[in-house]
Parts: C-alpha cells; structure tokens; sequence
C-alpha cells in the first residue's frame, strides 16, 4: 500500500515514515521544508537503509498535488503538513487558517479525483481545551478554541466529517494527538525547533546542554498535586506506530465511507515537575530551573483515555517517560555533536 505523507520531513511525520516502512507500507513523502530540512530525509534513508520518494512542495498548491497522485498510486494519505505553533497562531491568526484550511481542502479535492480512500488526520487534544472530566474521551465536548492554531484544528476536523456526512467516498481517522516527546532511537531523527523552543522537552533538553541558561516552569499554583501543570506525554515512536495501525484499520474496513476520532496517548498525566525529575534522574545531568509566571492560554491538566485506540486499533503505547527523555537527550546531544 503506497501511502501519500505531507509534512513527512516534520518531527511526527518523519518519525511515521520510519514506522510505515518498517511495516510494509510504500511512503511518498511530500513537504514544503518550510519547518523541516531536507537532511531529514538522508537521515530516513539511513534509518530504512533505502532511497526514499520525496517531492518538496506545497499541499496548498492544487497543480502540485495533482502531479504528485498522478505520477504515484497513492492508497492512503496521512496530513501532517500544518502550521503548529500556537503563540505564533495568535500572532498571525490568518497565516494558520490559510495554511491549515487550504491545504486540508486542496487535499481532499485530489483524493476526491484520484479516488484514494484512506485518510489519517493529525489533530490535538487542544480541541478539547481543559476538559470537565478527565481523562478526557473522544466524547467529550468539543471545547471554544483558545488559538487559531486550536481552531483550524477543530475546523479540519469539522471539513472532513462534513465531507463525509456529505457521502464522499472517503474512509478517515483523527487522530487527536497529546504531547509527542523523544526521538528515534538512532538519534538521527527529533525534533528540531527553529529559535527558542516555545514546548517543554525541546527546553529541558536545549537547557541540559547549555544552550539555555534556565527552565522557567509556568506556574506551580495549579491545582494539582505539585501546582505545576499536567499533560499526557507520548514517546513519538508510540504515536508514529498508531499511524500505522489506523492505516491498517481503514485498509481493512469495506465500507464507502467512514469517519472516527481516536484518542492518542498514555493515558497518564504526568506534572512538569515530575518530567524535571524524572529527566535528572534518567539522564543524570543538571538542569538549572524556576518558577515563573504562569503562561497565558496554559489549560490546567489534561491526559487521555485511549480504551478506544486499544479497542478500535490494537494500539496501546510501550514506551515510558523515562525511555522517551532517554531519546530526547540522545538526540540533543547528537545535534550538539555534528555542531562542533
Ligand atoms: N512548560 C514550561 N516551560 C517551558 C515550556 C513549557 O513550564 O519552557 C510547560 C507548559 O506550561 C505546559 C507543559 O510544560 O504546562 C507542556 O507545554 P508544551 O508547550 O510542551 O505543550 P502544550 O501542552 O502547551 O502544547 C502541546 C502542543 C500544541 C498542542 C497542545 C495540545 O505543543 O501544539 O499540546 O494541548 F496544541
């Protein structure tokens, strides 16, 4: 099965790559490198150990997209390719809803027209906001967004089972991701934030290598346990791997269409304070941090239920905090390696 990734040079789709290829699948990676560098996919091809199809362009251009489904049988598409940054979003709110609607749209026209079936969709548990109940399900309301980047993915999310409803002959798993942290076990793929990372793990670990003087943790007056937030932090390659069971899960369904949500996560909450500890004592570096003010637009908890992934998908994650710190750290110090 060929399966068409956009944003496939991305921290998410990279790591997907490596994970549908490991499991049979074909990959046509296209990214516009506008939040990505194309070293990324020499990296892959060492990973994969072969030459790997990557077209850099744009999903908001019609024409390029159509060359690609034309000159490709593409089965299957995951979306990736999406602004992601939420203060940036606030900033710039027409840059993300351009960018985040178009693309989706202009790619739902050409599966339309190539008559590909499979969609996998990445969406974020940001849709819920700070949920009334937790862990939170896939029922749970649907909260008012708190960014433009929150709202384009309720929107997308909206398109697609509106597209549906609509009887579009299109078979669609969201996938509503929690917080993706670690890196391959190769280090030769992570994440690779451009300036000052604005997410937790990309800080500790910029912070334990000396690049940044100090973590501010935002807020320790929550009300939780230790009153710094929670969040429910998943290992990249757990996540990569649920894309591949979705995949499977769409192959496998003979119906026209179809349209689901699905909870990605551990189902374990985890405090900021406890992901400090737990990376100083798995990597036993110092890590020089504050209390700070708490960030504007922070929701207070959140973590998943993911009885749904286990029941719909077979997909359960494997791997621990510790493991994923583990490979964040790895990975850092690679990048510091090739540096000097
Ligand atoms: N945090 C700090 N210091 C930092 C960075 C983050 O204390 O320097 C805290 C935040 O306040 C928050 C936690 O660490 O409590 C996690 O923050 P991240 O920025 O890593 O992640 P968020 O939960 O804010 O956001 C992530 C994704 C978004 C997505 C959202 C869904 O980055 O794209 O989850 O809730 F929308």
């Amino acid at each position: 099965m060929k399966i068409l990734v956009t944003g496939g040079a991305g921290f998410i789709g990279s790591h997907t790559v490596v994970a549908l290829q490991q499991n049979g699948f074909e990959t046509v990676i296209v990214d516009n490198l506008s939040n990505a560098q194309d070293t990324v996919i020499q990296a892959l091809e060492k990973i994969v150990k072969k030459k790997l199809t990557f077209h850099q362009g744009d999903c908001n251009d019609a024409a390029f997209l159509s060359e690609v489904f034309k000159q490709h049988t593409i089965e299957g598409v995951i979306h990736f390719a999406a602004y992601k940054a939420v203060g940036e979003s606030v900033k710039s709110p027409l840059k993300y809803y351009q960018n985040n609607l178009n693309s989706l749209m202009t790619l739902l026209q050409q599966m339309e027209a190539s008559q590909t079936r499979n969609l996998v969709f990445s969406s974020s548990c940001t849709v819920y906001g700070q949920p009334d109940q937790l862990p939170v399900t896939e029922d749970s309301p649907i909260k008012l967004a708190t960014s433009p980047y929150g709202n384009t993915k309720q929107v997308c999310e909206e398109i697609i089972s509106d597209c549906i409803a609509a009887h579009m002959p299109i078979k669609a798993l969201v996938l509503r991701y929690f917080n993706p942290i670690g890196a391959h076990a190769s280090a030769l793929i992570g994440e690779l934030p451009i300036g000052v990372p604005n997410n937790l793990i990309p800080y500790v670990t910029q912070t334990a290598a000396g690049i940044r003087k100090e973590l501010s943790i935002f807020g320790d007056d929550y009300e939780t346990p230790d009153g710094t937030c929670i969040r429910d932090y998943i290992h990249v390659m757990d996540l990569a791997q649920a894309h591949v069971k979705a995949l499977q899960f769409l192959q496998a369904r003979s119906v026209a269409s179809f349209y689901d949500t699905v909870n990605i996560g551990t189902g374990e909450g985890k405090s900021v304070m406890e992901v400090v500890k737990a990376f100083i004592k798995t990597t036993q570096v110092a890590l020089h941090y504050t209390i700070a003010e708490r960030r504007a637009g922070d929701i207070e908890q959140i973590y998943a239920n993911a009885d749904k992934a286990k029941r719909l998908l077979g997909w359960e994650a494997k791997h621990s905090l510790e493991e994923a710190l583990g490979d964040a750290w790895r990975w850092q110090q690679q990048l510091e390696k090739k540096k000097s």
